[in-house]
């Protein structure tokens, strides 16, 4: 006898009649007149559960079988068989079934078997994994991270543990959250009244980082190709369906290169990861098809058969102000692209994802390579039809002197980057690298609505439960 996953047993990995126990969790109970029980068990290993065929012959039949209801755990055993099921390869006929864990009460367990809104399962974060829909999203961002290591190690890239905790601003815009042990209701304070953060855990004052790149930077100009894959917070109060406090990014960065070399490594990097969940993923895919999104293969196909565009941000913004749209916010050289212009130039103008290329320098980061014009960085944005930006990025500045004066010019104090200025003073290199947002990308293959459902425990403002 084998115990085996249910994406096992269906794949038919045991032969047929051989004996197996799958465990998992009742989905649904079905019972004939003829005296069988059809139990549907899922332990979440692949979309489908296996069905598991009770005859009132077992033990237990009266006394529990009948009983089951959804969301009960059992340990079904007995002979694997292809089924006469339409849409099931193989079923499982039970010589036992043990009873692991009952619902207390039926009646109210949450995750009933029925279609339920979205809004509703996110009360129930700890419980909604057990739904079709959060079962897919959970394996297709699985497969994503996967693929993300393996992308980058068959490129030769070394994944860095870049820290969680930073003494930094990494994008220097005052969105960190602040880690702490002093005591709130007795802060101590210095000579001019301000709070003593010498007095604190790591004497000085810390954050939870908003970005890895300025430590993978350094391994850049070392290990030459590197990424760091983590969690990273901003305290930004944006109560969006685009923005978590909590976020997973993946950032990669590479030495000797500009920011065409960069672009390329965006397009071949999101190409690879659509391949991926295509290729492994087809079951939840297919659901993601019928219940979220109706084009959610073809689109993916769509994304990986096209070469993205790439347009100057000066010239998106002649598009734009020719398009004859009206837009909610102005269109104007020197201010940023709001969603409403990524999406019309993605979805209307090209119809594809779009790389803009070469923002104002007032608007982007300090770190960011000062153009030859001296009024543009070379900075990019990729943004995907439905969705708007996905990828940020960049070529850095690795002018020493040029840095500085542009950390002069966003009021960053050169004694808190001192080793950032290092790797300017030692061996410089022009390097490039981006980050892309591992729930934006999660919503975007799972064409979901909220970035709340693109990750298990969302944190927003207001809102950190489980
Ligand atoms: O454009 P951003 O702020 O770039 C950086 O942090 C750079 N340090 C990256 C780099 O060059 N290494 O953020 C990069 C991406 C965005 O394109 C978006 O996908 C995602 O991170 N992102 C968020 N995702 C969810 N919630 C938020 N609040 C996000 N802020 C950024």
């Amino acid at each position: 006898m084998t115990t085996i996953s249910v994406a096992q047993a269906l794949a038919g990995k045991v032969p047929e009649g051989g004996q197996v126990s799958v465990r998992g969790w009742v989905r649904t109970r079905r019972d004939s007149k003829a005296g069988l029980s059809f139990v549907n068990v899922s332990d979440g290993s692949c979309f489908a559960p296996i069905q598991v065929v009770a005859p009132d012959t077992l033990a237990n039949y009266d006394s529990e079988v009948k009983h089951l209801t959804t969301g009960c755990a059992v340990i079904a055993t007995g002979t694997l068989v292809k089924s006469q099921g339409q849409g099931q390869s193989f079923e499982v006929q039970a010589s036992n079934i043990e009873v692991v864990g009952w619902v207390e009460d039926p009646l109210t367990y949450p995750m009933q078997p029925k279609q339920h809104s979205l809004e509703y399962l996110r009360e129930f974060a700890h419980l909604r994994p057990r739904t079709n829909l959060f079962g897919a999203v959970t394996r297709i961002r699985h497969c994503l991270a996967q693929a993300v290591h393996r992308f980058f190690h068959e490129r030769e890239f070394y994944w860095i543990s870049t820290p969680i905790i930073t003494t930094s601003d990494a994008e220097g815009a005052g969105q960190m959250f602040r880690v702490s042990t002093l005591d709130m209701a007795n802060l101590p304070r210095d000579g001019k009244g301000n709070v003593d953060f010498s007095r604190d855990f790591f004497g000085k004052e810390t954050f939870l980082t908003v970005s890895g790149q300025l430590n993978v930077e350094a391994y850049c100009l070392s290990l030459s190709k590197v990424y760091t894959f983590g969690p990273t917070f901003r305290a930004e109060n944006s109560n969006t369906t685009r923005h978590l406090a909590e976020f997973w990014m993946i950032e990669p960065e590479i030495a000797f290169a500009d920011l065409n070399d960069d672009a390329n490594l965006a397009e071949d990097f999101l190409k690879y990861l659509f391949r991926a969940v295509l290729d492994e993923r087809a079951d939840d895919m297919a659901f993601i098809a019928e219940r979220v999104q109706k084009d959610a293969v073809t689109r993916l196909e769509k994304f990986i058969n096209a070469p993205f565009e790439r347009i100057d941000y000066t010239d998106a913004i002649t598009l734009l102000q020719k398009s004859g749209r009206k837009f909610d916010f102005p269109v104007e050289w020197g201010l940023d692209l709001q969603t409403e212009h990524e999406r019309w130039l993605t979805e209307e103008h090209v119809g594809r994802p779009v790389v803009v290329m070469n923002y104002p320098e007032q608007i982007k980061a300090f770190y960011m390579r000062i153009n030859d014009d001296g009024r543009t960085v070379a900075a990019m944005d990729v943004l995907a039809p439905g969705i708007g930006e996905i990828i940020g990025g960049s070529q850095r500045e690795e002018r020493l002197d040029v840095l500085d004066a542009r950390m002069a010019q966003f009021g960053l104090d050169p004694a808190h980057y001192g080793w950032y200025r290092d790797f300017r003073r030692y061996g410089t290199v022009p390097h490039a690298g981006f980050g892309l947002g591992f729930e934006r990308l999660v919503v975007y293959v799972c064409g979901l609505a909220n970035i709340r459902d693109a990750i298990a425990y969302p944190r927003a403002p207001g809102s950190a439960e489980f």
